[in-house]
């Protein structure tokens, strides 16, 4: 069985609800993503057959290193749900207990979680029971709220039940996108566990997730929000490690990718609403620039993949806008559960 990669220069594509679907996860691979973590995917929906919980497990046989996001909160359901993606091929596993959307959290699941370590436990036990040791991971947070931090004796616990690896966000559930993270719980973390800790949160470049490997000597780096704007930040990483030159983000590189991603999405789904998916997505990679606002008005109005792809090629005619770029515009973090884009 394949494993997966824990390194420095093996970046990897966060689950991204709303975004991270095969196209995009396949175009991330393209520069360098070195895994991939799907939408985050409903334990209840996969019981009971959801027809949406389906379409978020669509793979293919290039997309691996692939691990599947599971979310939910009851231990049973969880024992119901993985002999499902086993069966059906999928090797690695991750327990969503960062997500803080209160659709989620409402039934427990995602970072409510973390306020019953007990049932959070079981379900990880669970899944190591069915995946094997090594092959399930626990995305999490600080804790609910300042005061309560528990992701060190929780990570701790979670290792000592066969968990393969950690990732953490280090904002508190209250949090949300608020504030900055933490990065220095990332090193203590690192420091408390014998497995590997993969650092999420604030990774807008690769300079960032250089600077937060060097700060907290964590195993890997999962880009989310700053593979929305650049796909290309994977090679870019990779770069700056090998001590190569990193070709920076450019409008021309932007438009090449944006026009990739539409290729990638209509050979590997090509429905309508996958095209109408683009039509909110692509405006993302041309972040940063003027004319954004004039773009997304004309990718709103394309009617098809043809339509998208001239498009995206106006993304190489717009020219930086030197104002700073702002991340704050996920307010609703975890997009939504069933993975609508928002
Ligand atoms: C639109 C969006 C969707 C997300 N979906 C998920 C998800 O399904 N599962 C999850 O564990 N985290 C999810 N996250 C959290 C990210 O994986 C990541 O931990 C977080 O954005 C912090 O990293 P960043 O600051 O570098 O973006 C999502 C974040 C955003 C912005």
């Amino acid at each position: 069985m394949q494993k997966l990669p824990f390194a420095p220069d093996a970046p990897w594509l966060a689950p991204l609800a709303g975004y991270s679907d095969l196209p995009f996860r396949m175009l991330c691979r393209t520069f360098g993503a070195a895994c991939a973590v799907t939408e985050m995917v409903s334990a209840k929906g996969l019981v009971f057959g959801g027809h949406g919980t389906t379409r978020l497990l669509t793979s293919d046989a290039g997309d691996t290193p692939l691990v599947v996001q599971l979310f939910g909160a009851e231990p049973d359901i969880f024992d119901r749900a993985m002999p499902l993606l086993l069966e059906r091929g999928f090797t690695h596993f991750d327990l969503n207990c960062g997500c803080s959307v209160r659709k989620v959290n409402k039934s427990g699941a995602g970072s409510a979680l973390m306020a019953r370590p007990a049932v959070l436990e079981a379900i990880v036990k669970v899944m190591v029971r069915h995946a094997g040791p090594g092959r399930v991971g626990v995305k999490f947070r600080l804790g609910i709220q300042h005061g309560e931090e528990n992701y060190i004796e929780l990570g701790q616990r979670l290792a000592g039940h066969g968990s393969g690896w950690l990732t953490l966000h280090p904002r508190t559930a209250k949090q949300l996108f608020g504030g900055s993270a933490d990065w220095s719980a990332i090193g203590q973390l690192v420091r408390a566990v014998d497995i590997p800790v993969l650092a999420s949160g604030d990774l807008f470049s690769a300079e960032d997730a250089a600077r937060c490997l060097a700060e907290t000597n964590c195993a890997g780096v999962m880009f989310a929000r700053g593979a929305l704007v650049d796909p290309m930040i994977f090679q870019r990483l990779k770069d700056i490690l090998a001590g190569r030159e990193s070709a920076p983000r450019s409008a021309q590189s932007l438009a090449a990718a944006a026009t990739l991603h539409i290729q990638l999405a209509r050979n590997l789904d090509g429905t309508p609403r996958a095209l109408r998916a683009l039509r909110a997505f692509l405006p993302r990679y041309a972040k940063g620039f003027s004319g954004i606002r004039a773009l997304r008005q004309a990718f709103l109005q394309c009617s098809t993949w043809e339509e998208l792809e001239t498009t995206a090629g106006r993304i190489a005619t717009l020219c930086e806008s030197g104002e700073p770029m702002d991340h704050a515009d996920f307010t609703d973090g975890c997009g939504t559960a069933d993975g609508k884009v928002t």
